[in-house]
């Protein structure tokens, strides 16, 4: 099974890139040859990707343990991933028990089924685990979660059969990549305002030196003729730590939560950046970006 179906994110995860997909297939270098992606968080890039026939050789990685060892588990075991999750009841009191659990005491199915099921059955698909690395999302108010789909399931662990997948922190991607290569960097973004609650400055422990490190991993990488792409908010912050003759900043229409609870979406404009040139399209949405209102492209 899993033939000709086509693979599509298994989780809903925080700062998942459903929306940004078409633009960031848009901002690709015409030629590469491995993909790196990591923070591949729920993977709609990585799956877009992979659904276009652009993925043939891929490392995908992040420093979420739980995450890793869940694709790791559909690519290996998953009729076992299936069999449990098919065993499950959509039932409050079985939510809390398999919430007790332990992750690290079960074994690799058992964990990943968890996973699943915690995601797609807890509160709005947080993933959020208290300071002793307890998941501690509610149960969710859904009426009949898919938590078990099997297709999509199969289509996943057929379409990760040859990917590298990691647990690892973002930096050790200069040691797998190579000249020509790619790497796509989402990592989790700084807050819009100092007040939102959108994500907090330190979402998952990502605070602005990070953001530092990560650009200081993108110069080193354009110095080893690495392709990067990069995706992240619009705030000077980012904006001022890529201002530099190596990178392409676009500016492109977001339609993502936020809020944490999801409620308010908005038109949010994101950036994309790239240490090589866009091709003429994206190109020229840049150019009228700088152009004076009343200058017409041609003129710039
Ligand atoms: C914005 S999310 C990625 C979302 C993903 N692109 C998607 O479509 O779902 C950021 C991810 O970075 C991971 N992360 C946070 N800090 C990290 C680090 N230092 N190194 C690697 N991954 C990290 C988080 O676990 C999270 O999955």
């Amino acid at each position: 099974m899993g033939e000709n179906l086509v693979p599509r994110p298994f989780l809903k995860w925080a700062g998942g890139k459903t929306q940004l997909v078409d633009e960031l297939l848009q901002h690709m270098p015409a030629y590469f040859i491995n993909y790196h992606e990591p923070f591949v968080g729920g993977g709609a890039f990585f799956f877009k990707l992979y659904r276009a026939g652009k993925i043939h050789h891929a490392t995908i990685s992040d420093i979420n343990a739980e995450l890793i060892d869940t694709y790791i588990a559909i690519r290996d075991h998953v009729s076992d991933v299936i069999r449990l999750l098919g065993s499950f009841p959509h039932d409050k009191d079985f939510y809390y028990r398999l919430r007790a659990q332990n992750p690290f005491e079960l074994d690799l199915p058992q964990r990943a089924a968890r996973m699943i099921y915690l995601n797609k059955t807890g509160y709005n698909g947080l993933y959020r685990v208290n300071r002793q690395g307890q998941f501690n999302v509610p149960f969710g108010r859904y009426k009949s979660p898919q938590y078990c789909d099997k297709e999509n399931l199969y289509a996943v662990s057929q379409a990760l059969r040859h990917i590298k997948i990691i647990c690892a922190p973002f930096e050790t991607v200069l040691e797998r990549a190579q000249p020509g290569d790619l790497v796509y960097f989402d990592p989790p973004y700084v807050p819009l305002s100092p007040t939102s609650n959108f994500t907090s400055y330190h979402a998952n422990g990502f605070s602005v030196e990070d953001q530092k490190r990560l650009r200081d991993v993108c110069i080193e990488l354009t110095k080893q003729n690495v392709n990067v792409m990069v995706s992240n908010s619009n705030v000077s912050t980012i904006r001022a730590l890529y201002t530099s003759s190596q990178f392409i900043i676009d500016e492109v229409q977001a339609n993502r939560a936020i809020n944490c609870n999801g409620e308010r979406r908005g038109k949010l404009t994101e950036l994309i950046i790239t240490n090589y040139p866009l091709e003429e399209r994206a190109q020229r949405r840049i150019l009228d970006q700088r152009a004076p209102l009343t200058a017409p492209y041609a003129s710039v």
